[in-house]
């Protein structure tokens, strides 16, 4: 797929509605997001906390879960949205890596305005990836 500007904006804005149905109601921190696979759908995802706290799921874990449960495998970009346009954490990173790390991200706030982006490559340096383990 190739990520044209409207695709960026369509990603952003797609996060910024998913995250209203956010399920965080012990941090307050609602996080979208929207998922572009290379085969043009998209898939959108949102926190989803829990009382045992652990139990909590990234916005980027759900979009990424959604996508591999209906047969994707390769991703062009993802958008997320939060109050403060933060980039992924540690661990959606190395979800994210699974699958590639060519994956654009896209930073946006609540109004879905591209506030920073990056190639994954760059947001998780030596990545542990499948080449890296022996085959048996
Ligand atoms: N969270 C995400 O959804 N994505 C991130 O990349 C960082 C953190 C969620 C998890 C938790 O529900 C809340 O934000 C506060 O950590």
């Amino acid at each position: 797929m190739v990520l044209t500007s409207e695709l960026k904006q369509e990603l952003l804005e797609r996060a910024a509605e998913a995250r209203r149905w956010a399920y965080a109601p012990y941090s307050n921190y609602p996080v979208g997001a929207a998922l572009l696979a290379e085969s043009g759908k998209i898939y959108t995802g949102v926190n989803v906390e829990n009382v045992a706290y652990p139990h909590t799921v990234c916005a980027e874990r759900v979009a990424v879960f959604k996508a591999v449960s209906e047969g994707e495998r390769h991703f062009t970009a993802i958008a997320v949205v939060t109050v403060n346009a933060k980039v992924p954490c540690g661990g959606c990173r190395q979800v994210l890596a699974e699958f590639g790390l060519d994956t654009h991200v896209l930073v946006g706030d609540p109004d879905g305005n591209l506030i920073t982006q990056a190639v994954l490559r760059d947001l998780l340096p030596d990545a542990f990836t499948p080449a890296d383990l022996p085959r048996r």
